[in-house]
């Protein structure tokens, strides 16, 4: 094997996304004991910054858990929902379906609410679908990955405690692009992970705990062992993960999130996407034919997903474009596969997505806009 081979793309998909050379750099910092004082080198500064990062408000806990975010999603499932309750799973594209998706795959009674790709939720038919099903509890994707819908997850929330129902937010692709304005929306609980906005390798899933979450899976009789959030917590609050987790992503991750609180500033950081979202919305108004996807006034800060024109296909999307993109040292994203075999069966136009998160600049997306002009003109 010749390592040199493997390709250093600039990436611009949905995650995994690019990471900076100090990261990377940082893989290489020595390996420590998870359970030695080492670890808290590294963790005391970790937990801290998530916090900052993710604007918790006090009585929230942070563990990471081995795994990535479907690993936290699951966890939440399997300690907040009992067998005689029905979970509520709001989709409104492909990552909301796998919330649904593990809910019945972990044998819970599961309804979803399922509204069209690329459109955001609609709070009456939520009202409607919580009046009907009378959920425990109810799962929300804020950034949906698959069409670049952002959703107003402070409404949904406060409407699914309004009916008594316990909410749930799938946060995977937006923790560290944006505000997420916990404080207001109050999540049970809010599960992410590292390999969207924070720029960092996967590895680990990021789950925030409000203690009513803690008490509700008190009450929760099978929790199983990994995917206990009481377990998990507990571990968390000496600052350690429960199990053997991998001490290269937390070394990575001490100088990332440092990186992310102090020197680029968690402000700054945001509005790096937010103008990156705007570049990003104006060049495809510009680009005869195409159309941005996701409803407006729920675009995504960090990910935009743009409807092709007549004559240009998923497979040429796949095979062509991507290869030519791949060609000038970028990696392009085509779409999410099954949703664009979907809309395509159904004789719709498929996407394709720009992922403008992480560490990539306004001056990447502007080089790599200029180049993917230049292909589109080709097709
Ligand atoms: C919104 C959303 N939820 C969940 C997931 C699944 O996360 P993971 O691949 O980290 O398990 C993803 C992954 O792309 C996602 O974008």
């Amino acid at each position: 094997m010749k390592t040199s081979d493997f390709a250093d793309l600039k990436m611009f998909i949905t995650g995994p996304t690019m990471i900076r050379k100090e990261v990377r750099q940082a893989g290489a910092l020595p390996e420590f004991g998870h359970r030695d004082k080492e670890n808290d080198k590294r963790c005391v500064s970790i937990f801290r910054n998530l916090r900052k990062i993710a604007g918790v408000p006090e009585g929230y806990e942070v563990f990471l858990i081995n795994g990535s975010g479907s690993t936290c999603m699951e966890a939440s499932i399997r300690s907040l929902v009992r067998d005689d309750e029905t979970v509520l799973n709001i989709s409104v594209g492909a990552f909301g379906d796998l919330y649904h998706n593990i809910s019945k795959n972990n044998g819970k009674q599961a309804e979803m609410l399922r509204f069209d790709n690329g459109s955001a939720v609609e709070l009456c038919r939520v009202r409607e679908a919580l009046e009907r099903v009378r959920p425990a509890v109810v799962t929300v994707t804020h950034n949906e990955t698959s069409t670049g819908v952002l959703n107003n997850i402070t409404a949904v929330c406060e409407l699914a405690r309004k009916h008594g129902a316990l909410p749930l937010v799938d946060g995977v692709s937006i923790f560290g692009g944006m505000d997420l304005d916990l404080p207001q929306a109050r999540p049970a609980m809010y599960c992410t992970a590292t390999q969207k906005c924070l720029a960092l390798p996967a590895g680990f899933g990021i789950g925030f705990v409000a203690k009513e979450a803690l008490d509700k899976a008190e009450t929760v009789p099978v929790r199983g062992h990994t995917s206990d959030i009481i377990r998990q917590v507990g571990k968390a609050r000496s600052l350690q993960s429960l199990t053997t987790p991998n001490t290269t992503l937390l070394n990575q991750m001490a100088v990332q999130l440092d990186y992310i609180v102090n020197e680029e500033g968690i402000e700054n950081r945001f509005a790096r996407h937010a103008k990156m979202q705007a570049m990003v919305e104006n060049w495809v108004r510009k680009q005869d034919g195409f159309e941005l996807f996701a409803q407006e006034g729920y675009r995504s800060p960090v990910m935009t997903a743009v409807r092709v024109p007549e004559g240009i296909s998923f497979a040429v999307l796949k095979d062509v474009l991507k290869e030519r993109m791949r060609e000038r040292g970028y990696l392009f994203d085509p779409g999410y596969g099954k949703l664009n075999k979907e809309m395509e069966a159904a004789g719709e136009r498929p996407i394709f997505r720009i992922g403008h998160m992480g560490d990539i600049t306004p001056d990447m997306v502007e080089e790599y806009l200029e180049e993917l002009g230049e292909e589109l003109g080709r097709l």
